[in-house]
């Protein structure tokens, strides 16, 4: 076992790990942030995308231990510092982007690291860029509509 030390959101955090740990599973066991899914573990779903050093990774394609001294974040520390919803989650709530919320925090993460990309990103784009994230439920096109709203933009109902 090593101790394996990064920032997550914000603050420093360490927890003891084994070369085949992997950034999901540490975030979640070792350190309490359920907040990313583990939908496949297979890198195929999306539903466990974090940021790392600013870029959207699927946490369960990387081990922690090659993260070492990384500037994470998860989907707990997208909201503002007042507990209040960031102005994508609310996109997400006010366009019904979710339903059983499964796959929410991957797309929440995928679509502010698109947007810290790409203020103005067409249908199209927003559409390729989520094309690692899955969801079951919505159809797609109501997350589509929240990540457009939160550029200021809107998009045609289908
Ligand atoms: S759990 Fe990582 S992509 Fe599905
Ligand atoms: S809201 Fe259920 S999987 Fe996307």
């Amino acid at each position: 076992m090593t101790k394996t030390t990064m920032t997550v959101n914000g603050k420093p955090v360490a927890a003891e790990t084994e070369g085949r740990t992997l950034l999901s599973a540490y975030l979640r066991e070792g350190l309490g942030l359920t907040g990313t899914h583990i939908g496949c573990d297979t890198s195929q779903c999306g539903a466990c995308v974090v940021h790392v050093d600013g870029k959207a990774v699927k946490s369960c394609s990387v081990f922690a231990q090659d993260v070492e001294g990384a500037d994470v974040k998860t989907i707990e520390g997208m909201a503002n510092p007042d507990g209040s919803l960031s102005v994508i989650q609310q996109a997400f709530q006010d366009n019904h982007g979710l339903q059983c919320g499964f796959c929410t925090p991957g797309m929440v993460m995928s679509s502010a690291a698109l947007l810290a990309e790409n203020a103005n990103p067409t249908e199209t784009e927003v559409r390729h860029y989520l094309e690692g994230n899955i969801c079951r439920c919505t159809g797609y096109h109501n997350i589509v509509k929240a990540v457009m709203a939160t550029s200021g933009q809107t998009v045609p109902a289908e």
